[in-house]
């Protein structure tokens, strides 16, 4: 449920615009969005919005309620750089697309805003490319620009390489932009194509949220792209999609243990979304599960981007059993903390939740955060009358 009306009650008028954009989560293909792999992830129905309305004066004021980020900032229409300072560095996000737009030559105007969200910042389930999308669509709202989704995308990838620090691919951006009802996205993210596939009926997809914290800016992120950089170079190829196994594993010697490892998992990983697409395709749940449980392993053994956390949740999903009615579990984003999805028959769905838990605060102490969602509409902006 999209709640509205924080705008009112802080500033005692209506906003003029009001953007939603949800977070995703995804199915299968991991860590090679920045890889020119393909990807398949939903946007997912907990949203991050912005409620706003320009200022006359071009200066900007943003309030954020309960969504974790930091407390509220002002800045002028002259302030717009990067933040270096932990606590204000959540509105580097808004900034940064802030930045992008005027660069590319559109006027932005000053705004007032309240955010807030159901999307829990953190997870692993994209609110910083919720905040910066959800910002795109408020400046092209007031600003009367309109790009398409994948320019949107594209710019909002900018902003979080050059104000955030973090050197993402293009999967977050795009999922919750282009996200469809009751379809995955199979995001070709070398050409930025999509496909849609339908997800079966009987399926519903569960988030567990491990609650550990993942921080992309810390570094761990940039390392594995930069892992997979030099044993490109060292393999002689300009990309890893269309690489066999055979190839990297021909290479194992010249590329030592931890470069061979990241590539292996990479070209695995590619090939795993094709046949993952296949057996959606064909409605074939114990492939699709099977192939989750690979990821994850893949993810934890090769790309080492997994946590014990994770991996308890994932031990949990496979010991409730397919003939429970699991069908898979994975860690899902950009590990290290966050979230993991499972794909679970729709009636044993509530059940499999409580397993999860109950495994995880038995192991761990704490309750993890857990939720049923489905497919969603990517990002939308709404005018208020
Ligand atoms: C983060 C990044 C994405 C992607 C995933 C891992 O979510 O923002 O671009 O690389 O990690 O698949």
């Amino acid at each position: 449920m999209i709640r509205i009306g924080e705008y009112q009650k802080h500033f005692g008028e209506v906003p003029s615009v009001v953007a939603v954009s949800p977070g995703r989560v995804n199915l299968i293909g991991e860590h090679i969005d920045y890889l020119d792999g393909f990807v398949m992830p939903i946007a997912i129905d907990r949203n991050l919005v912005i409620e706003a309305a320009p200022t006359e004066d071009g200066s900007f004021e943003i309030v954020p309620v309960q969504v974790g980020f930091g407390g509220p900032a002002k800045f002028g229409k002259d302030e717009i750089h990067r933040r270096e300072a932990k606590e204000d560095r959540w509105m580097n996000y808004l900034l940064g697309v802030i930045s992008g737009y005027r660069e590319a030559g559109f006027e932005v105007p000053g705004f007032r805003a309240v955010i807030h969200a159901d999307l829990p910042a953190g997870a692993g389930l994209s609110a910083s490319a919720a905040l910066e999308t959800a910002t795109a669509l408020v400046i092209e709202a007031l600003g009367d620009t309109k790009l398409g989704v994948v320019e949107r995308a594209l710019l909002c990838q900018r902003a979080e390489h050059e104000y955030a620090g973090v050197p993402c691919g293009i999967m977050d951006q795009l999922a919750v932009g282009a996200g469809k009802a009751g379809q995955a996205l199979l995001l070709d993210c070398r050409d930025y194509s999509l496909r849609h596939f339908p997800l079966p009926e009987e399926l519903a997809v569960l988030v567990t949220d491990t609650g550990v914290k993942h921080a992309l800016a810390d570094g761990e992120y940039r390392k594995r792209r930069e892992n997979c950089e030099s044993a490109m170079d060292l393999l002689g190829v300009d990309s890893l999609r269309g690489v066999s196994l055979e190839t990297v594993e021909a290479g194992r010697s010249l590329l030592g243990e931890t470069l061979f490892r990241r590539a292996r998992h990479a070209v695995t990983e590619m090939e795993r979304v094709t046949r993952f697409a296949t057996a959606l395709e064909a409605g074939d749940l114990n492939t699709l599960g099977r192939i989750l449980r690979e990821g994850h392993e893949s993810l934890r053994d090769d790309y080492e981007v997994s946590c014990p956390e994770l991996d308890c949740l994932v031990e949990a999903g496979y010991a409730f059993g397919s003939e429970s009615g699991h069908i898979g579990t994975r860690m899902t984003g950009g590990g290290f903390g966050g979230s993991t999805i499972s794909l679970v028959r729709r009636e044993a769905s509530a059940a499999l939740q409580a397993h999860l838990v109950d495994s995880f605060a038995e192991r761990f102490g704490t309750k993890p955060y857990a939720f049923i969602t489905s497919a969603v509409d990517g990002a939308s902006i709404h005018t208020v009358e």
